[in-house]
């Protein structure tokens, strides 16, 4: 961590845009201007900073954007180590990312954005030996060393709104509703809402999932009497027999068995599909999917979030102010607190099997898929 008097920094947006970060940057521009601080905002992500596409930002900039959605620096998922150029070549700009730094007489990056961008402010400062400090924004809410990261919460009301708006249809059909959640490769976005939204069913990337476990859940429900279901799937979630090899897969993250995820990102409205294919394959029960998409990273954010990140942007002038770099500013309870960006990047925060709200799922009789028993 540098020691330097910080008077001018670079900020930028990278990765998937989500609700707050507006907010987050109107923190550090009021919060860093009040300081002295001159604030570059860098457009789109990192290819702005390596095409030098920037302008200061003045006091305005900052004002009228607390509660307004998506970001007004724009936003991409490029890494400078690895961009895409035309002819669809792929070329490492990591230079030409240092030289725009130094040309715009920056002490500091600062970078707004989840995993990737981490890990990409990492590389700039490992790799280009660039200052950064970074903030933690994502609806997944996967980034490691954080409680939780702005946008979540107004991704998990939109997703709660979303479960909850099912259920008359679904009842007035006799119909099991498949709601298909974003989360990437973590589940936090499918349980906080299938909790918070009273699926029946709950089905997270962390528990490989058994398809017969399902069927049996909405088999009991519906000789109950119970006319209808709904299963939320994380988008990512996967069944157990679906899960390859590590050896063969190359992936990273083991499921049951010495198994690991299938590779890849994961694609809209697969996880759902195949929730279904199962369920027809075995009842005849009508099934239905949603997949919410990207209606859960669009529009205001809710008032937790533009707390949050209003906080984390406050914190991060502090930290510019005294030349704390190579840090991400973390919530830590109601607290902000620097951790090492080195301790952040490339790590995944996912669902612990022992987290509250996995338990509470298991006592109120959700099904996560992985016990029969528990359904
Ligand atoms: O990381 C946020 C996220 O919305 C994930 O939940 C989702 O898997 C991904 O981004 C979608 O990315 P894109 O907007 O590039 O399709």
């Amino acid at each position: 961590m540098a020691k330097t008097r910080t008077r001018c920094v670079g900020i930028l947006t990278a990765g998937g845009d989500c609700p707050g970060l507006n907010a987050a940057i109107r923190g550090v521009g009021k919060a860093a201007g009040g300081k002295g601080i001159e604030i570059v905002g860098i457009y789109d992500g990192f290819r702005g900073l390596v095409e030098n596409r920037a302008r200061v930002l003045r006091g305005e900039d900052f004002s009228g954007i607390l509660a307004t959605g998506g970001t007004i620096l724009g936003t991409g998922r490029d890494k400078p180590q690895k961009m895409q150029i035309g002819g669809g070549q792929v070329v490492d700009m990591t230079e030409a990312a240092v030289q725009n730094y130094l040309r715009l007489h920056l002490d500091c990056l600062v970078c707004l954005g989840g995993n990737g961008t981490q890990k990409n402010a990492l590389h700039l400062q490992e790799q280009g030996g660039l200052n950064v400090l970074t903030l933690p924004k994502t609806i997944d809410n996967d980034v490691a060393m954080t409680d939780v990261s702005f946008g979540f919460d107004t991704a998990l009301s939109v997703a709660t709104e979303a479960v909850d708006r099912l259920h008359s249809t679904a009842e007035s059909h006799r119909r099991v509703m498949v709601v298909e959640i974003m989360g990437h490769k973590t589940g936090w976005l499918a349980l906080g809402a299938g909790l918070a939204g009273g699926a029946d069913v709950v089905l997270l990337p962390e528990m490989p999932y058994d398809p017969e476990a399902v069927v049996q859940s909405v088999i009991a429900r519906d000789r109950r009497g119970k006319r209808f279901s709904i299963i939320a799937v994380a988008e990512g979630a996967y069944a157990r027999d679906e899960a390859t090899d590590q050896e063969s897969s190359g992936g990273k993250k083991k499921g049951k068995g010495g198994k690991t995820r299938p590779k890849g990102d994961p694609v809209p409205g697969e996880a759902a599909a195949r929730v279904v294919r199962y369920l027809s394959k075995r009842t005849e029960i009508e099934a239905r999917v949603t997949v919410l998409g990207h209606v859960q990273r669009g529009g205001v954010p809710t008032p937790q979030d533009r707390l949050l990140a209003t906080q984390m942007g406050a914190k991060a002038a502090d930290l510019l102010a005294e030349g704390s770099y190579g840090v991400m500013v973390a919530i830590r309870g109601t607290d902000c607190a620097p951790v090492p960006l080195v301790d952040v990047a490339g790590k995944l925060k996912s669902v612990p099997p022992d987290h509250p709200w996995v338990l509470s799922a298991r006592r109120i009789g959700v099904c996560l898929g992985d016990e029969p028993a528990a359904c």
